[in-house]
């Protein structure tokens, strides 16, 4: 009987620890797998320094990460799409509320996934480049795809990519963000036009990844300059990814008439508070910041006629979003190159022991890159 070890948050704004953890056993609907390396987002450094106010449901000690890639050990009653010895690459959701953070968090020797939200590992692709794929890829395909969100049809072959081509742009801000790549090539794999925003130094990527028009965001005058590239095109929405990106998407969607934004990102970055060994009282300012400032943005958001709602990455977990994702798209696309798995993984360090310095590298800021530990 192999010994699980996980990289464990055992209490609020304390750095994780390495020690002996429970082996997860499969659920019917779950594979358990032996991780191989695991990559890093915001949201886990945001938990571990914010998660006693951002996710006041989550217990600790736990296990944090979604990204994994590994070989499957075992497999629940009810699994039919894989079996011991596969790789596998899948999204951890142990975070999400009712969600067991010991069960299914990624940073751990063995974790569980669910059978839906898992995808085999292409021949030819390592894991470092496998995991890059799972939490970012999930949270674009909620923005583009959810019917909440922009509900747009999902990549299905040549005949649905000639159907939807010419029928639209849509404006992906923050396309050098991991999610960004990913929303990018998602959306164009399904056949629409995409317009985005990268620094100059990534934008070449973001055209390879399908955008037709990428400008700087950091200039004054980006949003023109969106407005010109879209060219009269028919706006079927825009995804804001980074700090202050919904405001910049509000202005473009007014001047083009596109009428629903999904919002990935904080109006504040919560990277400094994250930092902090004390929240209070540093955070009363900063969310009183992202409370007064959503709710003068919801107003003129609603007095222009523009739906707007946050993105929640894992809520694909029981839709037909993710199940078309992990079981049909990401396969198929990773297969035969209308997918990359994006962006390109930079290896922090190997082992458990290596993932602090991974979510402090994060926090500390990546450009088109996607920080992995391999195990
Ligand atoms: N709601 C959800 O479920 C969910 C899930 C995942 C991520 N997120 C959020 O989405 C955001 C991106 O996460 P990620 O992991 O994709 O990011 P990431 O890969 O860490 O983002 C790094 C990139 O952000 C770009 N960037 C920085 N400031 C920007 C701004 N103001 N506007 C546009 N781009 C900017 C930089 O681009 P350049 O180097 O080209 O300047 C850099 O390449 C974060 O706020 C994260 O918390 C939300």
């Amino acid at each position: 009987m192999p010994h699980n070890t996980a990289a464990v948050l055992r209490a609020p704004r304390t750095p994780l620890v390495v020690e002996s953890a429970p082996m997860p056993e499969p659920r019917p609907d779950e594979v358990v797998v032996r991780v191989r390396a695991v990559a890093v987002n915001p949201v886990d450094w945001i938990i571990q320094g914010t998660g006693s106010v951002t996710y006041r449901w989550l217990p600790t000690p736990a296990v944090l990460g979604s990204d994994v890639a590994g070989e499957v050990v075992a497999v629940g009653s009810g699994v039919t799409r894989f079996a011991v010895g596969d790789r596998v690459f899948g999204l951890a959701t142990g975070t999400d509320r009712g969600r067991d953070p010991r069960h299914e968090g990624a940073f751990q020797q063995y974790t569980a996934l669910l059978e839906r939200l898992t995808a085999p590992t292409p021949d030819g692709m390592s894991d470092e480049q496998a995991v890059v794929v799972p939490l970012g890829a999930s949270t674009a395909a909620c923005a583009l795809f959810q019917p909440r969100h922009l509900g747009l049809s999902m990549p299905g072959g040549a005949a649905h990519v000639d159907a939807a081509r010419g029928s639209g742009v849509v404006l992906v801000w923050g396309g050098s963000t991991s999610v960004g790549m990913n929303a990018v090539q998602l959306a164009r794999a399904a056949g629409y036009d995409v317009v985005s925003t990268a620094s100059p130094r990534n934008a070449d990527a973001v055209r390879a990844l399908g955008a037709d028009v990428v400008v700087d965001h950091h200039d004054p005058d980006a949003v023109a300059q969106l407005v010109q590239g879209i060219a009269g095109r028919r706006v079927l929405g825009a995804v804001a990814i980074g700090t202050g990106s919904a405001d910049a998407c509000l202005r473009v969607l007014r001047r083009t008439g596109g009428d629903v934004l999904a919002m990935a990102s904080t109006s504040v970055s919560l990277d400094g508070l994250a930092g902090r060994r004390r929240l209070f009282p540093a955070m009363l300012p900063v969310f009183t910041r992202i409370g007064l400032g959503m709710a003068g943005f919801t107003i003129r958001a609603r007095r222009a006629g523009v739906r707007t709602a946050f993105i929640w990455g894992s809520s694909l977990r029981d839709d037909e979003v993710g199940r078309r994702l992990w079981s049909e798209t990401l396969q198929a696309g990773l297969a035969d190159g209308t997918l990359q798995a994006v962006p390109a993984p930079v290896v922090a360090g190997t082992g458990l022991g290596a993932v602090q310095g991974a979510l402090d590298r994060q926090r500390a800021g990546v450009s088109a890159q996607k920080v992995v530990v391999t195990l």
